[in-house]
């Protein structure tokens, strides 16, 4: 019986590389980059074009004025842009079949930096069901591991990233599935959490900065558990419901 790995890196480094192994990459930014795409693609937006920097955003803007240009920098709407990173304001009125190019400090990078993996698809709490499930079966069908892909914060270790990656790690737990040892930590973490999801997602540091800056609806939001099956995919530069 073949066995499927799975790792966890929060490393971009180690991201890349394992993107070029053609690893399944599952891209975690609960706080908020991926949760606002998932819940963007399931209000009924089109695709999301994910930018690295605010002035490549703003180049594509001019060439697609037709599209929505959303993202933050230090959690903020940048200036002319029509939406920030929030997901509350991702709903179906404002972006139902709407092309949105989006730039965010951490998440979109992350995404960005598995573009050598065929099968990028994004996860957080909202989705963690419908993720695990896309990618065993990928992985089950490319023969090849799952990297869960952490997008952290400042390029380092976050804690709502690391209970979501345990999260995954639960509904991937099966005898033909070999965890790597952070794998099993983010898993044991998941699982000893003692008290409800959205309570514990308060320890974390950016659910307290996103407080103070008035954001605490978004993490509140981010803190459901499966509220979507969508499981956004990023292919040629764009990403789309699976
Ligand atoms: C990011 O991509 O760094 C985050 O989504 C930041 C935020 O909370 O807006």
């Amino acid at each position: 019986m073949s066995r499927i790995t799975v790792n966890l890196f929060f490393n971009r480094r180690e991201i890349c590389s394992a993107s070029r192994r053609q690893h399944i990459i599952v891209v975690i930014d609960v706080l908020r980059a991926t949760s606002t795409m998932i819940t963007a693609l399931a209000n009924g937006a089109e695709c999301i074009v994910p930018a690295e920097t605010l002035s490549e955003a703003r180049d594509f803007y001019k060439r697609y004025p037709d599209h929505l240009l959303a993202g933050e920098r230090r959690g903020v709407k940048p200036s002319g842009f029509h939406l920030g990173n929030s997901p509350m304001e991702f709903q179906r009125e404002v972006v139902r079949r709407k092309t949105i190019i989006l730039t965010t400090s951490s998440g979109t990078r992350t995404i960005l930096a598995a573009s050598a993996s065929p099968n990028v698809l994004l996860a957080a709490f909202l989705n963690v069901e419908a993720a695990a499930e896309k990618a065993v079966q990928l992985a089950e069908a490319e023969g090849v591991g799952i990297t869960i892909a952490p997008s952290g914060r400042k390029h380092s270790f976050s804690l709502e990233d690391f209970l979501c990656a345990g999260a995954i790690a639960l509904r991937l737990e099966r005898a033909d599935v070999e965890f790597s040892d952070f794998t099993w930590g983010a898993l044991l973490a998941f699982k000893s959490l003692g008290e409800p999801l959205g309570q514990a997602v308060w320890m974390c540091r950016h659910a307290r900065e996103l407080r103070e800056q008035g954001f605490g609806e978004d993490v509140e939001f981010c803190s459901q558990l499966n509220l979507f099956r969508t499981v956004p995919v990023f292919k040629a530069g764009r990403i789309l419901p699976a």
